[in-house]
Parts: C-alpha cells; sequence; structure tokens
C-alpha cells in the first residue's frame, strides 16, 4: 500500500480533472445533512453520477445539478430544507435567466418522509428520492434534467446495494485513508422517539461476499480505517459456507485484510452486543478500543416507554463485560433529555448512568416529537424549559467526563496513523485509536504513515502529542 499517492495529492489531481473538463461536464454539488450513513451514501451516488458524467463541484453557485441529502432525526428538519431550497432556487432563476439549467434534488430521510410534500410545497425542487432509491438516482436526474418532476421512495435496499456502482480506485483515494462501508441499513427497533424505521425502512443486512469485496477493494486503494456502518450495525447479520455469521465473525474476516490497519462499527444497540462482538474487542488488535453504544435514559420506566428493550443495570452490564475484555475501551453515548412523563428522579438515573459509565464522548439531545412516531402522541410532554434544564446539567457532566477522559491519555504511546495536515504550517494530524483527534509535528510527505508517538497535552477538542 506505500506506493498510494497522498490524498492530498489524490485530491489535487481530481481538481485538475475538473478543471480540464468543465467546459463539456455537467457539475454536481451535494451537500449532506445528519448521520453517518449519509456521508456513505452522498458518496455513493456521487460515484454513480460521476461515473455518467457529471464532476464534482463544491461551489454551490456553480452547479448544474444540486442534490441535499437530508436528515429526519430532530425537528425543524423539513423547515431547514425549505429554506435550503429558497436560495438554491434564487440561483437557479439566476442561471435561468442566462439560458442555463439548474436542477433541484432532494435526498435522504426528509424526501422519504415527506417527499410529496416536499413537491407540493417547493415547485423549485425537481426531484425527490428516498434514501433505498439511490442506485437509480443517474436516470432520475437524467429525467428530471428533461422536465419531468420525479419523485422516487420506494423501498428496496438490497437492490440499491447491489445496483450502485463500486467508486474507482481514484475515486476512493481521493476520499483519504479513513473510508465508510455501510454493512447494515435499517431498524426494526422501532424506539418510540425515533424516525429511522419508518424513513430508513426494515433491517438489511449486505451480504459477506458484497462486504468483502467492498473492503478489499478500500484496501487495494489505500485505505487504512475502515468504519462498518448500520443503523443497528451490530444487528448487522449473514452466512458464508452454511456458516451463520453476525458482526463479530465479520470483524475476525475483515481483520486479516491486509493493508487495513484499524476497524470501527457505529451505531450499536445494546440488545445486540453478543459475545463473538466482545470478543471481538479482545482478540482483534486492528479493532479499535472504541465503542458507540447510546443508553438514550437511565430510568426503567422511560426505557420501557421508549421501548428499548433493555433496563439500566443490562445496559451497565454490557459496558462490564466489554472493558473486561479489554480495559482500555473508550465508550460513547447517545443521551435524550425530556421525553414524555420524565420526572427529575427519571433524570437523576441518567446521570446516575453516566456517572458509572464514565463516557469519553456522547451526543446528547432534548426530545423532538416526530411527526408518525408513538411518542409524539404521549401525555405529558416535558416543557421545553425543564428540558433545557436537565440538557445543561447532563452536557456539563458529560463534558467533566470528556475532559478526563483525554486527560488521562497524556504520557499514552500510541500508533497515529497520519490522515492531513494541521492547521498549522509544520503540523499533522491523525486519530487515536479511542478517536480524539491528535496533532503532532510533520509534513504532508508523512500522510499516510503510522508514527509511534506519546500524548503530551490534552486540549478540550484535541490531544497534542511528540513523536518517539
Ligand atoms: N428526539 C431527540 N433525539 C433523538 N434521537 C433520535 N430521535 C430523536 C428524537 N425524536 C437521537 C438518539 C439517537 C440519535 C441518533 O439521535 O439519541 O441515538
Ligand atoms: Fe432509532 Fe431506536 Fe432504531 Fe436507533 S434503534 S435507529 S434509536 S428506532
Amino acid at each position: 500500500m506505500e506506493q498510494v499517492s497522498s490524498p492530498v495529492d489524490a485530491v489535487a489531481d481530481n481538481q485538475e480533472h475538473d478543471a480540464a473538463g468543465s467546459t463539456a461536464l455537467k457539475k454536481v454539488f451535494v451537500k449532506t445533512y445528519g448521520c453517518q450513513m449519509n456521508v456513505y451514501d452522498s458518496e455513493r451516488m456521487e460515484d454513480a453520477l460521476t461515473q455518467d458524467g457529471y464532476v464534482k463541484t463544491d461551489d454551490i453557485n456553480d452547479a448544474d445539478l444540486v442534490l441535499l441529502n437530508t436528515c429526519h432525526i430532530r425537528e425543524k428538519a423539513a423547515e431547514k430544507v425549505y429554506s435550503a431550497v429558497g436560495r438554491i432556487r434564487k440561483i437557479k432563476e439566476k442561471h435561468a435567466k442566462q439560458g442555463r439549467q439548474v436542477t433541484i434534488g432532494i435526498t435522504g430521510c426528509v424526501a422519504q418522509a415527506e417527499g410529496k410534500e416536499i413537491m407540493r410545497r417547493a415547485p423549485a425542487v425537481d426531484l425527490v428520492a428516498g434514501p433505498q432509491t439511490y442506485h437509480d438516482i443517474s436516470k432520475m436526474v437524467a429525467r428530471a434534467e428533461k422536465g419531468e418532476r420525479v419523485i422516487s421512495t420506494e423501498f428496496e435496499i438490497e437492490e440499491k446495494f447491489a445496483k450502485l456502482p463500486a467508486p474507482t480506485k481514484k475515486q476512493t483515494i481521493a476520499r483519504g485513508l479513513a473510508a465508510f462501508l455501510t454493512v447494515q441499513e435499517g431498524c426494526d427497533k422501532f424506539c418510540t422517539f425515533c424516525v429511522v424505521p419508518y424513513t430508513r425502512g426494515a433491517e438489511v443486512s449486505r451480504s459477506v461476499n458484497q462486504i468483502l469485496d467492498e473492503a478489499n477493494r478500500l484496501a487495494d486503494a489505500g485505505v487504512k480505517e475502515v468504519t462498518l456502518l448500520g443503523q443497528n450495525v451490530n444487528a448487522w447479520h449473514g452466512s458464508l459456507d452454511g456458516q451463520k455469521w453476525n458482526l463479530g465473525e465479520l470483524l475476525y474476516r475483515l481483520s486479516d485484510i491486509d493493508g487495513i490497519e484499524r476497524l470501527r462499527y457505529t451505531t450499536s444497540h445494546p440488545i445486540d452486543m453478543e459475545q463473538s462482538l466482545i470478543d471481538a474487542h479482545r482478540d482483534l488488535p486492528k479493532l479499535m478500543p472504541y465503542l458507540h453504544l447510546p443508553v438514550q435514559a437511565g430510568s426503567d420506566r422511560i426505557l420501557k416507554a421508549m421501548n428499548r428493550h433493555h433496563t439500566k443495570d443490562q445496559y451497565l452490564q454490557i459496558i462490564e463485560r466489554v472493558r473486561q475484555a479489554r480495559d482500555d475501551m473508550a465508550i460513547s453515548g447517545d443521551f435524550i433529555v425530556g421525553f414524555p412523563g420524565e420526572t427529575e428522579e427519571d433524570f437523576e438515573e441518567t446521570l446516575d448512568v453516566i456517572r458509572q459509565v464514565k463516557y469519553a464522548s456522547a451526543f446528547s439531545f432534548k426530545y423532538s416529537p416526530r411527526p408518525g412516531t408513538p411518542g409524539a402522541d404521549l401525555d405529558h410532554q416535558v416543557s421545553d424549559e425543564v428540558a433545557s434544564e436537565r440538557l445543561t446539567r447532563l452536557q456539563a457532566l458529560l463534558r467533566e467526563q470528556m475532559t478526563e477522559f483525554n486527560q488521562s491519555c497524556v504520557g499514552k504511546e500510541i500508533d497515529l496513523l497520519i490522515e492531513k495536515r494541521g492547521k498549522r504550517e509544520g503540523q499533522v494530524l491523525g486519530r487515536s485509536p479511542w478517536l480524539q483527534t491528535v496533532v503532532v509535528s510533520g509534513d504532508a510527505s508523512e500522510i499516510s504513515k503510522t508514527l509511534r508517538v506519546k500524548v503530551s497535552e490534552a486540549g478540550p477538542a484535541s490531544l497534542n502529542a511528540v513523536r518517539i
């Protein structure tokens, strides 16, 4: 893998190509909202479109096709889309006066959930495509360019994965040393606050062969870190040669691929934390010691109302088992405050989970009633004032823990995969095994190398390190 040109060179390479092709090729601008799965999907759509005659642009004013890949997980999602469309409409109108066509497409979870409404309310939108239809993106765009208003919100995940074209080696190289690989999509859990089961559909796992092919292709293009993605990534299951596999078995197999140095996965559900996955953390040096395991709330009553299928103690026991398997595990989580009916005592239980687990990182949110979810119809919605106050307290505790975790890394020696230039001259950046950004002195020629460094200082958002 050493001969692979650095991502920096590769990006420059692509830009030259863009400039050279600018008169002939149409340009696509993709804006991605929300989770890593959307980032992955945007990349796959870009791959498909660039193989069908488009080039990527980072300048929306220069685009012939603008795709907004949207997220519906929390409030104001649709409003954000409408206001973005309002801004793009002005660009579209300006270009139309000069005889140039701009096509606007809305993809992602807002498209899935509110596609028809978008078409009705926003006449400037030419295309609405849900997450399971991206394998047809080029065809849909071609129809929209001919003046048809296209709406596609079918559910055919297997077809999507089978038909989406793989990126070229050059495209993969341009994206850098760390890549996402979707192994599972959709969700059957139906947490009562969440829109995902409605926007992404039922849980579907990609086949072992498809995943291994994609991982080998990434390794061949010089990718060194692969993050497996899924809304319930640890619910992934498959089979090979008559053997049933779950995520643990898959990780053992992926760990055998030369060139891939680091493996991660996200996001997991506590009830799918199988023993083989925990064992993989014990056995596989390539599997990074980091687990994102959302608990959402600490009170058993609220966990039940959320339909989480686990108790506070069961969650804590899983964390305990994971830490027994590997004692340097960093734990990350998601929290929701102000779920309907949450009392001060319930909230204290959430704080108690946080105190017991000691998180290295976390995402925390005020509950946002999502249309069509059971939570939205529950009585005793918590006032915004109370929810805000709880969120402030919860985040203060989490911030304290993150600072403590970062401090605890000072003095540790780690392997650092250098990914890019730092903000300052003479600095390069990588990620620690625990996903923190680490800054070390160096130059761009070291990108893609793994350096042995010692953490010297912990800041609020990153670590500094020195070479050893
Ligand atoms: N309100 C607030 N937070 C939510 N999440 C999902 N749905 C909602 C909602 N309705 C959070 C959960 C989930 C993360 C991706 O987003 O914590 O784990
Ligand atoms: Fe949403 Fe719950 Fe499924 Fe996660 S497990 S995607 S929170 S329904």
